[in-house]
């Protein structure tokens, strides 16, 4: 991106929210719902790669599809290039949907295996434009060029590659359209290790050449770190932690993104021994019942009374960088202490159990 210059959004997500319903009982009445992404805003710069990382089941698959408009969402806002994506009619939607495309995780699954390899490529162009037979394959052969493929398998079936080169296959059809924005949801995380860096490399060579914008969502700390230009950190449906890279990596703000980085091994031997790992008591609570207060009080270990009552607000605590702690509002646990009876002050764990099972709906 040119120096100067405030860098264009592409994306912007306002206080999305997507909750599933959950039926039970012999009616099969609503009897509640799954808050898999609960209230999370973030903007995504053109040409950029936001990284969007946290556990599996913490909403990252379902907030990347939401922002696609694949599922009509329960609130909030989804910008692309200043219009809302809910206001798009079928038929624009139809008109528009090939400029926001989507890499999936498991190549296998989301190509069809009774298709050729460029009837699998073509079919977006068959659905979309109406190019000739031949100016059809010319692209379909110019897309596996792109990707590393070679064009003598053109007639091949899926199964006969590798998951590699599968995924490659799924990356030149995502392309096939000349999308702008291009969700990749953990596109490496069912590739060999020998073969995963070869596929970001793939991407971000891609990136460069055709001008595209990633959401990159991953629970691989280590990648995210190496593609992303700026990472998101969400935790039970909601972002807890939004930073340029480099400031996230070394100085993380929220305790559950400096939980997340203790666990991710040091290259550095020397830098080893000065970090420690943080371990997180507990599991993650049911995204159908988050706790009250804020989502991480159960397991942070910095939790504080404030934690448990109230939901801290996301907010850019420091230019570009997004947070929502107490901590950062300035409340300490020192303060706390000092205002309480000295043998309350500790967040003993049955305390917290305590209050988790108290938890209710918010
Ligand atoms: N279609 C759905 N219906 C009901 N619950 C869902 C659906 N999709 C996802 N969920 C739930 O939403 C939560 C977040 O899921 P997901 O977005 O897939 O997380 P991640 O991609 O971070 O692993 C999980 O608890 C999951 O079970
Ligand atoms: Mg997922």
């Amino acid at each position: 991106m040119p120096d100067g210059t405030p860098p264009r959004k592409l994306v912007e997500v306002q206080d999305l929210k997507m909750h599933f319903p959950i039926y039970g009982g012999v009616l099969r009445r609503r009897v509640g719902e799954v808050k898999a992404v609960d209230g999370v805003s973030f903007d995504i710069h053109e040409g950029e790669t936001l990284g969007l990382v946290g556990e599996s089941g913490c909403g990252k698959s379902t907030c990347g599809r939401a922002v696609l408009r694949l599922y009509e969402v329960t609130d909030g806002a989804v910008r692309i290039e200043g219009e809302n994506i809910a206001d798009w009619s079928p038929e624009h939607l139809r008109k528009v949907r090939p400029k926001m495309q989507m890499v999936f995780q498991d190549p296998q699954a989301s190509l069809n295996p009774r298709m050729t390899v460029a009837s699998i490529i073509g079919e977006p162009l068959d659905e979309h434009t109406k190019q000739s037979k031949k100016a059809k394959l010319d692209r379909v052969y110019h897309l596996m060029d792109a990707v590393g493929l070679n064009r003598d398998f053109a007639n091949r079936y899926p199964h006969e590659f590798s998951g590699g080169q599968r995924q490659r296959i799924g990356i030149a059809r995502a392309l096939a359209l000349n999308p702008r924005f291009i969700v990749c949801d953990e596109p490496i995380a069912a590739l060999d290790v020998s073969i995963q860096a070869q596929v970001v490399n793939l991407l971000e060579d891609l990136q460069e050449e055709f001008g595209l914008t990633y959401l990159f969502i991953s629970h691989d700390l280590s990648m995210v770190r190496h593609i992303a230009d700026r990472v998101a950190v969400m935790y039970l449906g909601k972002i807890v932690e939004l930073a340029p890279r480099d400031a996230l990596y070394d100085a993380p703000l929220h305790p559950y993104t400096q939980a997340l980085l203790s666990a991710v091994p040091e290259p550095d031997p020397s830098l080893e021994a000065r970090t420690e790992r943080i371990i997180l008591k507990g599991d993650v609570p049911s995204p159908a019942k988050p706790p009250k207060g804020c989502n991480f009080c159960t397991r942070c270990p910095q939790v504080m009374d404030i934690c448990r009552q109230t939901e801290p607000v996301y907010r850019e605590v420091s230019p570009g960088r997004f947070t929502a702690c107490h901590l950062q509002d300035g409340h300490t646990p020192q303060t706390q202490q000092q205002q309480q009876a000295p043998d309350a002050g500790q967040p003993a764990p049955a305390r917290r159990h305590e209050q988790n099972q108290q938890g209710e709906d918010k």
